[in-house]
Formats: C-alpha cells, structure tokens, sequence
C-alpha cells in the first residue's frame, strides 16, 4: 500500500481549514456540516492509498446490533481497515467515545473527530488525542491513521500477488494428474465418465470434458477456502453438488498424493485468505469478501471464463434499490408484501447470491423459516457461484435464526434449459427435485442481474452459441416477428432471453425487477420487443443508468459496473387489476450525464 503524502501547504489540507472557516463566519455547527470538510479529506487520502472512503457504513456490532459509522476506509479488495466517526462542534468527544464504545464499535484503527479534536483508536488503545485545529497534528495523525493496515492486510495483498502466478501452475498440475489417471486409472475413467454424462444432463448436452475437468479443479482448490472462510467445516457434506464432486475427486486424487501434499503450494494463500477474512467485522464483510476471493481466483484461473468483465457482481446499492422497489410495488399495487405466504420469489441467475441475501434482510423473523424453506428460489450454472450463494444464502438464516437450515431453493441448473419441456435428469436426485419444486411455484418475483452478451459468464466457451430450442422458438415467435428491423441477433442475446423467460415465469401477476443492459429501449432491432413490453405489463418503470461507451461517455466512470454496456433497472408489473384508466404506465427517468458510478448510487 502507498504511504500519505500530505503537508499543510498541500491544496487538501488548506481547503479543509478554509471550508470550516467559512462554517465558523456562519455559525454553522452541526456534525452535518461541520463532518462534510473532513469526509472530502478523507476522500483525498484513501485514493492517495489506492483505498476508498466510504461514508455511511452500516455493520453489526458484536451484540447484532445495527451501527452505522461515519465513514470506513476499505482497501482495494474491499477489507476494511479504518473507521471514522465524527462528532460536531459541541460534543465533548471523549464523552461520545466513551458511548460508542459502548455500542460496540470497532477500534482496530478508529479516528473520532470533530473540527477540534482527534482521538485515534489503534488495537484497542487510545494513541493520539491532539488539537486538529493545528495542522501539523492533523497531518501526524491522519498519517498513523493510514499508515496502519493490519499485518493480516499486508500478507493479503502480498498473497493476492502471488496467487496469481501460482494458480495457473497448480491448475496446470491438477490437469495433468487428471489426464494421467484417464490413461491409468480404470476406476477413476468410470467415476468421471458417470460425473461427465450427469454435468452434461444438467447443464448443458454440449459441455466439454474439458470444462467439467476445470470444475473438479475449481472445487479441489478452492473448497478449504469454503470451509474456512464461513466456519463450515462441513462444506462438502452438506452441499448436494459438493459431496457429488467429492466423490470424483477422491477417486483422481486418493490413491496418488494426500490431499494436503498436492495442495502443499497453496498453503501461505490459503491461510493469508483465512486471516484477511478476520478482519471483516461481520457477516455481510465477509461475503463481500469471498466475492473478492471469487474475483480474484477466477482471474488468476481460468481467466477465459472470467472474462475478467464476465463475473459482474451487483454493487449493494444497485440490490438495495431493487429490493425496496420490488417490496413497494408489491405493496402498492398487490397490497402484499415480501414476507407474505404466497409470494414466490426467484433469482434465475443467482451469481453468489446478492439479491436473496438483501430479500431475507427484509422478511419478517416470524415468517423467515416458512419463505427460506419453501418460497425463496434461485438457479446458477457456474460451480464457485454456486457454492459460494449457497453459503451466503445459508449463513445468512444462521445469522438470522441461530440455527443451521440447508437452502434447498437454490439449484445447479440453467434457468433456460428449463424452459424446455422434456425432463431431464439434472446431476443428482436432490438437485432434480429442487428444480421440480421450483417449476412448480407460482412465481410472483423474478429478480436479478441477468447475463449480457457482452462478455458476462455466460459467454464461457462451451455456453457461447448455445441454442434452446423452446426459449428461441419463443423469442422468434413474439420480438423477433413484430420487429421490422432487417438484424435481429441482438434478439437472442441472453439478457433479452431472461427477459421473455421472466414475464412468461410470472404468469398473469407479479413483477419483474432486472438490471440490464439497456438497449433494448431504444435499439431498432428491439421495436417488436418494446411493443411486447408495452403489451405484456400493465406498468413499467425504467431507470435509465446510462454508461454506453460506444454513445461517448461525459465522464470517465459513468457506467455503474465499469463495463462498456449502458444500464438499466427495470421493473415490469403484471396488475390483470389494473384499470386501463389509469394509463400512462410507462416511466422513464435517465440519470444525469454527468453524474459518475458514485453519484448515480
Ligand atoms: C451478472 S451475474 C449475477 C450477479 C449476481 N446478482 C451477484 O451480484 O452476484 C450473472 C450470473 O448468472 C449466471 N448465469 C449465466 N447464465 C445462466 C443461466 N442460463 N442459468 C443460470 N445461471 C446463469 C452466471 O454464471 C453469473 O453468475
């Protein structure tokens, strides 16, 4: 990490004290205002580390209880390892201190402020406690401050490095043991072939052996990872898919190395991950972090697959926003709400497992155990995914609850091969039967972040052309044939797939909440789309993010997820209660231009 450079004649540091001049002339005291100076300082620092600031940080405290801080400073893989919390003119700081540490604040590294005073939490200890109005102190300060990752952040960040030339290597091993114990090894010939035959029924009849070889890789590295991070030791017994691979795997690697001895190269990354994880103060840190982990190993693996665009995870305030509009619509227009018995609800592209985190955030205790039992639902086609949204999933009823329930609404499937009339058999009985349940809910939810073409998982190269007969022939029969465009590809992109497969999953009522790419609004290949859109809901709100690369960006960071694609969310309603009177029903808002990722958050 960089270290701070700032003197007081730097441009920073004197707009601080003349912003708060300016307070003092006007008598304006509130934490409100007077904290506002100090953030946009803080700002500056955390770039100058290649860290960010972010304000308005909700955690739980140890006792569960919800705190929200002024500002957390996380490094770039999203570890937080400072914490901010200001106070106004007035307060007597030591005082407020004292109260929050009561509450249960962090104080690993923690500056309280107000324009004043300063007082530095370090390890639990108070090590500073100046006048900031002098800006040498204020400097001295704000450079122990930063200056102060964890050893655990630096040995992370080391790693990170690292892990990147050694995986490869490793994967490589891995994928020779697996073609010498195809040519030796009869035992291990029949396991695979029985494990290939059951992957290509579940998930796609054209999947490579390659590809199914890479998912025993993926889960041999990576599944310490799971068990560790999450405190489940028993990962691989639990989960329905694991315990399948565990099988395969035991056979390739059981009679030639210990487990421990192949993996032996890993060992200072794992146990850098392990220790980087304890520095998440709670539960919803480190599923943020094990995105990262996610992130990270994909671009150091199979970087094919991750396409390093591919794995797009939806940034919380995105889910946030989602969520709330999903429960309001459900209120307003259904007077129902997320908790209510009957309201199913599913994220076909489940990805490590966002939305049905933030939905079980919003359910009522008392109803909790009836939705995550019977009508919360969601599919993934990629392995790590897969694993890492049922823990996520499964740790959140445990935070929630107390108690350990296996999630079985979450399937390994493609929500689009089961479109598809004929049954099949998808990879193990459990599997199959939560799929069978699922198609047999009376969707009233669709929500989530589907695919793109533009480079999202999806795009792996055994998914690339994939064709589904039933989910085409729907797309051709409905946008493709009211369109008078003479190109009509685009038509088949996934994400207009998802789509067409969501309004027709939700049947006569119920809402569809996406965030996608948006051009299908105004696309001259999507008119047939639009004129079904407008035909099929009853009500339709568009909020425009913007962010096309290819129509000239105002400002650099406009795109919300950093991909050259422009956004949308989009909420469709289906109300059959609706009276047409009540037309217009259709609302477009585009955010401004100008506005970058952070504004538009
Ligand atoms: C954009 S990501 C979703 C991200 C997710 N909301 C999150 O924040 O983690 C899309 C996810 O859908 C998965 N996916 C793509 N095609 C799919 C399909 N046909 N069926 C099920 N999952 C699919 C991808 O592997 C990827 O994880």
């Amino acid at each position: 990490m960089p270290h701070l450079n700032l003197k007081p004649s730097h441009k920073a540091i004197r707009d601080y004290y003349a912003t708060l001049r300016q307070y003092d002339k006007h008598s304006v005291t509130h934490e409100g205002a007077v904290s506002s100076p100090f953030e946009t300082l803080l700002t500056v620092c955390a770039k100058q580390v290649d860290a960010t600031l972010i304000p308005q940080f909700a955690m739980r405290a140890p006792s569960g209880n919800r705190i929200v801080l002024d500002g957390v400073i996380l490094d770039e893989y999203g570890l937080p390892f400072a914490y901010w919390e200001a106070k106004d003119m007035d307060d007597n700081l030591a005082r407020a201190v004292q109260e929050k540490r009561e509450s249960g604040y962090p104080l690993d590294n923690t500056l309280f402020q107000n324009p004043q005073h300063g007082i530095l939490y370090q390890n639990g200890e108070q090590v500073f406690d100046v006048d900031i109005t002098d800006p040498t102190r204020l400097i001295a300060v704000l450079q122990h401050f930063f200056a102060a990752p964890p050893a655990a952040l630096a040995n992370w960040h080391a790693a990170v490095a690292e892990f990147k030339e050694k995986v490869p290597t490793l994967g490589r091993k891995a994928a020779e043991l697996i073609a010498e114990q195809h040519k030796t090894n009869p035992q291990f010939v029949t396991v695979f072939t029985g494990f290939y035959e059951q992957c290509r029924a579940a998930i796609n009849p054209n999947l490579s052996k390659a590809a199914v070889e890479e998912m025993l890789i993926q889960h041999l590295l990576t599944e310490r990872i799971f068990r560790t991070v999450f405190n489940n030791p028993d990962f691989t017994r639990r989960n329905i898919i694991a315990r399948e691979i565990e099988k395969v795997i035991e056979v390739l690697i059981g009679q030639t190395y210990s487990r421990d001895a192949f993996l032996k190269g890993l060992n200072p990354f794992y146990l850098a991950i392990e220790q980087a994880a304890l520095l998440c103060k709670d539960f919803s840190q480190k599923q943020q972090f094990l995105n990262t982990v996610y992130e990270q190993f994909f671009q150091g693996f199979s970087v094919e697959v991750a396409d390093t665009h591919g794995i797009v995870y939806t940034p919380q305030p995105i889910v946030d926003f989602m969520v709330k509009s999903v429960a309001h619509i459900l209120e307003t227009e259904f007077g129902r709400s997320l908790s209510d018995t009957g309201v199913h609800i599913i994220d076909p592209f489940v990805g490590t497992g966002n939305f049905i985190v933030r939905l079980m955030q919003d359910i009522r205790a008392t109803t909790l155990e009836e939705k995550y039992r019977h009508e919360l639902h969601c599919n993934e086609i990629l392995l790590l995914p897969y694993y890492i949204a049922s823990l996520n999933i499964e740790q959140e009823y445990f935070q929630r609850t107390g108690t350990y329930l296996p999630f079985e609404g979450i399937a390994l499937a493609d929500t689009f091969e089961l479109f598809e009339d004929q049954q099949i058999a998808l990879f193990t009985q459990e599997n199959t039967e939560r799929v069978e349940r699922q198609k047999a809910a009376d969707m009233f939810v669709v929500i989530g972040n589907p695919p793109y073409n533009m480079g999202q998982a999806n795009e792996n190269d055994n998914n690339k052309n994939r064709r589904y007969e039933a989910m085409d022939k729907r797309i051709a029969e409905t946008y493709v044939q009211d369109s008078k465009a003479t190109l009509k590809n685009k038509l088949y992109d996934p994400y207009v797939k998802a789509i067409r497969w969501a309004s027709e999953r939700i049947g006569e009522e119920g809402v569809v909440a996406f965030i996608t790419n948006n051009s299908f609004l105004d696309g001259l290949a999507f008119d047939g789309m639009r004129k079904h859109l407008a035909e099929d809901f009853d009500a339709i709100y568009i909020l425009d993010l913007g962010g096309n690369a290819r129509k000239g960006l105002k400002v650099s960071d406009a795109n919300i997820f950093g991909i050259r694609v422009g956004v949308s969310i989009n909420l469709f309603v289906k109300n059959r209660r609706r009276k047409l009177s009540e037309k217009p029903n259709i609302f477009y808002y585009r955010t401004d231009e100008l506005w970058n990722k952070n504004q538009k958050f």
